[in-house]
């Protein structure tokens, strides 16, 4: 059977984004939140957009999580721990866990530009602690700008790639490849997701200053792929 992916937290801007960008590189997708009919509404909104022979359903988060192989948490980070302390016994064995929670002051009432201090140094971190054994995370596409995700131009940014397990860090690397455009770069460990988060607070602060919606990060001296 094909492997399905849930993106947990779909409805905002950043999960539909990735389940658009990944079901139309064939992936089947199901897009979860608090509540069911919102993710079919979304589900049904992205098939719409994409047409042709899109793979995306909608369930509550728990009925998404329950049957994925991957899952994407894309939800703000005031909501990450609540969410996994829920979902603890509900992953099957082997499921990866992918991370985009970037912890920004904004999620509690302050700035977009700034983060918030997580004591286990990132959100992924957090993330980490919170998922019993045998489903493994990494962290990625932090750095891509939900705008850029809409639609289906080429986009001209590096996602970093952290993760302790090889087959987590390799799964999300395969999956950030398939976005036209995107590089899919090896991070190293999940401790470094407290760095790549943080670059997304000054992304902001870039789109801000320069009035555009597209700022990313490129690499330089590595080889193309
Ligand atoms: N937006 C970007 O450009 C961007 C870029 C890189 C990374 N990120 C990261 O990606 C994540 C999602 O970003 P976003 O802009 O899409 O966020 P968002 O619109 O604020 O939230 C996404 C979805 O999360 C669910 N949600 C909201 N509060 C929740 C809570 N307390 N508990 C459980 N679920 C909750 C909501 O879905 P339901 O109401 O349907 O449950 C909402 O539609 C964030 O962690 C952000 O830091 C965003």
């Amino acid at each position: 059977m094909a492997r399905k992916i849930a993106i947990l937290g779909g409805t905002g801007p950043e999960g539909s984004g990735l389940a658009n960008r990944l079901a139309r590189a064939g992936e089947h997708i199901v897009i979860g939140s608090r509540e069911a009919p919102r993710a079919q509404e979304a589900a049904r909104r992205l098939c719409a957009h994409i047409g042709g022979a899109a793979k995306i359903e909608g369930a509550d988060n728990a009925t998404a999580a329950a049957q994925c192989d991957i899952a994407v948490l894309t939800l703000p980070f005031s909501g990450q721990a609540a969410l996994l302390k829920q979902l603890k016994g509900v992953w099957k064995p082997g499921t990866i866990v992918i991370d985009t929670t970037v912890p920004l002051a904004a999620t509690v009432g302050g700035s977009p530009t700034r983060m918030i201090g997580v004591w286990q140094g990132s959100a992924a971190e957090a993330a980490a602690e919170l998922l019993p054994a045998g489903v493994s995370i990494a962290a990625a596409f932090h750095n891509l700008s939900a705008e850029l995700l809409t639609g289906d131009a080429p986009i001209d940014c590096d996602v970093l790639v952290c993760s302790d397990d090889e087959k987590a860090k390799q799964v999300a690397t395969e999956l950030a490849a398939k976005i036209p455009g995107v590089r899919a770069l090896n991070g190293g460990k999940l401790e470094n997701a407290r760095i790549v988060e943080s670059i997304t607070a000054l992304l902001i602060g870039l789109n801000i200053r320069y009035k555009v919606h597209s700022a990313g990060v490129r690499f330089t001296g590595l080889p193309a792929k």
